[in-house]
């Protein structure tokens, strides 16, 4: 069984190997590097920088190529973060348990900061190029982060959950909601390891749908913190998706069958894993944490 412990170690451990790629706070410009810094820094459990290197080494991968996507993977999540709790999006003023970016430096700022980590995360993952004898697998996995990062992913979902806000909305539209804004870089961190390990397509896609009922379930139990959960626990406001009007997945189904579809998606995930995975066990335990967290 993995605990809140385990993860926060092995957060502290994906943090030696990421935070080092971050730019210095120096120069005329230094105010974005301290904002970068400042959301990166605040928290967060690093599951798709875990997720990715899991795969990685389940794949059979010992490089350090994996390092800069990892660093990247954290990059994105932490803009999407930054822009979501803006006041145009959910207007939240906590995020990994301290003020969000915009209430510290200001809306413009936090704008700024959330483009610059975008920007950088296609940076940083440009030097796994320097690793000569992955270039091809790296090709792929950089494919990987800008398809499930952009329109096609996250920001496809991130549209629709705004454009639907104050509406009814039926389970269709708002799985497609999930499986883009928050399931698609949960593909892309398991794809993007595969890949770097020198998986094959067919390996990957399977990867893929592995990680899309993780990443469908991830969600849903993000809806059910959003109701019953623990503010002091989560580092962000609870209530937030009532505020805003939102269908979620506890309005819709109701919280038992919410429960229930979140341990039914990683049952299935695990017996797909199944096929895969040898004797390391870390990533099946990783999915029944995923599913009983409260933060
Ligand atoms: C929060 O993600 C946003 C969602 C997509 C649900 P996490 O729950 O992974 O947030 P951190 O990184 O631990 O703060
Ligand atoms: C998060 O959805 C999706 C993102 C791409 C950031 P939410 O709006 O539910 O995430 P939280 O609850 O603010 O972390
Ligand atoms: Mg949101
Ligand atoms: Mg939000
Ligand atoms: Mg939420």
């Amino acid at each position: 069984m993995i605990t809140k412990a385990d993860i926060a170690e092995r957060a502290k451990q994906i943090d030696e190997i990421i935070m080092p790629m971050m730019p210095d706070i120096v120069g005329p410009q230094k105010t974005i590097y301290e904002v970068m810094e400042y959301s990166m820094s605040a928290g967060g459990k690093r599951i798709r920088p875990l997720l990715m290197l899991e795969t990685y080494k389940m794949f059979g991968g010992n490089s350090k190529v994996v390092e800069p996507f990892m660093a990247a993977i954290e990059m994105i999540h932490t803009y999407s973060l930054i822009h979501d709790d803006l006041p145009c999006m959910d207007d939240d003023e906590y995020r990994r348990g301290k003020k969000t970016a915009h209430v510290v430096y200001g809306e413009a700022m936090a704008l700024l900061a959330g483009d610059a980590l975008l920007n950088f995360a296609y940076e940083t993952a440009a030097s796994a190029f320097s690793y000569v004898d992955h270039m091809a697998d790296a090709a792929r996995a950089l494919r990987y982060l800008g398809q499930k990062s952009g329109v096609y992913g996250m920001i496809g979902g991130q549209v629709v959950d705004v454009e639907m806000e104050g509406k009814e909305i039926d389970l269709e539209t708002l799985t497609f909601i999930h499986q883009k804004k928050t399931s698609a870089l949960i593909e892309a961190s398991m794809m993007i390891g595969a890949a770097l390990a020198g998986a094959g397509n067919g390996e990957v896609q399977m990867m893929k749908r592995i990680a899309r009922k993780i990443g469908i379930a991830f969600q849903i139990q993000d809806d059910i913190l959003d109701v019953i959960g623990d503010q002091d626990k989560l580092g962000k406001p609870i209530g937030s998706d009532e505020k805003n009007e939102k269908t979620t997945y506890v309005s819709l189904v109701g919280l038992e069958q919410a429960k229930e579809d979140v341990k039914k998606l990683c049952e299935d995930a695990k017996a797909q894993l199944n096929l895969f995975i040898g004797e390391d066990y870390f990533l099946m335990d990783l999915i029944d944490f995923l599913i009983d967290r409260d933060y």
